[in-house]
């Protein structure tokens, strides 16, 4: 036989062809948009390490959650920055705060927009760690984790409280699934999932996320509680766990660099798998875009699609907005 039989190339010949036979499809249903909320009013404050990225104040972000809205994005994730940051990261858990704030009045503006938040310390801890420190034993500031659950779970709490319809712990201390659970349940928020983060890394991707939150750990790092980028089996244990405790989607983060755990995790657990496309993920994109490198709009639609193709239904990304309209 002289020639090839199969041809794969046949089915590549034009755009109608491409498209009958595409794989996967980036939709905009599948896309959360993160947005950042502090005190104030009038505020649109760019963020210089994400370049098209803002803080809000929650007049402002309302009409930024009408636009995502508007887009056909149909969630966001609230990530608030408090006035007063202490050791115990108390605004995290204020019915007062300003996150708190936020989902009433975009509830209020856009009721069909899914509405998640962050619950976290971080943002809200002079210290910027996850969780409330204490001495281990050797004498050295650590971060407690029993102690730290009972603050996530009065947070998530709060949130309930104020309307929101899922709540997303990133912390990753062990346990917190099951406090939040608990404390959603006797307060009658039996109905609202959570969404973990679960294999959560320790990673330096999360850089420009620092400066948009205003929470760089202000003494050592976060691989006490956050996971080893080496460990794929741990992963899963990591899934597992959240899953036994209650979790209704768990969430590989970052995205790009953990493509191998977003496919383990699809394969393995029968779950809606969310993957958080993070700050320096963005920014690498953007920069390189800014700087006539890379083809901005493809490039973004590659990582999107790629994020999809592992395993994902879920994209957190600050490009949801952007990217919803492309779609449209
Ligand atoms: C809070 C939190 C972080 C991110 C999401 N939630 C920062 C961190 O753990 O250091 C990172 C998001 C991003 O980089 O886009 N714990």
């Amino acid at each position: 036989m002289p020639y090839p039989i199969t041809r794969l190339r046949r089915m590549r010949r034009n755009e109608t062809l491409r498209r009958m036979v595409r794989e996967t499809h980036l939709r905009a249903d599948d896309l959360i948009m993160p947005l950042f909320v502090r005190p104030g009013a009038g505020v649109r404050n760019p963020i210089a390490s994400m370049p098209g990225q803002f803080q809000w104040s929650v007049d402002t972000l309302v009409e930024e959650a009408r636009a995502v809205a508007d887009a056909g994005v149909p969630a966001i994730i609230l990530f608030g920055i408090p006035e007063h940051k202490d050791a115990a990261g108390s605004e995290a858990y204020a019915d007062a705060a300003v996150v708190c704030r936020a989902i009433e009045a975009v509830k209020k503006a856009r009721p069909e927009l899914c509405v998640i938040t962050d619950v976290c310390l971080c943002e809200y801890t002079d210290h910027g760690h996850c969780g409330v420190i204490a001495k281990n034993r050797d004498g050295a500031p650590d971060v407690a984790n029993d102690a730290t659950l009972e603050l996530l779970a009065k947070e998530a709490l709060a949130h309930a409280r104020a309307g929101a319809d899922l709540v997303a712990p990133s912390d990753m201390m062990d346990g917190r699934v099951t406090a939040i659970r608990d404390a959603l349940d006797d307060n009658g928020f039996q109905d609202v999932p959570i969404m973990a983060y679960s294999a959560k890394f320790a990673s330096v991707f999360y850089g420009p996320f620092r400066d948009a939150a205003e929470s760089p750990p202000q003494f050592g790092d976060r691989r006490s509680y956050q996971m080893d980028p080496p460990n794929l089996e741990e992963a899963m244990r990591e899934i597992e766990e959240d899953i036994d405790e209650g979790a209704d989607i768990v969430m590989v983060k970052p995205a790009l660099a953990y493509l191998d755990v977003i496919r383990r995790a699809a394969d393995e657990f029968p779950m809606p798998i969310a993957a958080y496309s993070v700050s320096g993920e963005y920014a690498m994109i953007e920069a390189a875009a800014a700087n006539g490198w890379i083809e901005r709009e493809r490039a973004i639609r590659e990582v999107l699609l790629a994020i999809r193709r592992a395993g994902a239904k879920l994209i957190l990304t600050y490009w949801a907005k952007e990217a919803a309209n492309w779609l449209k």
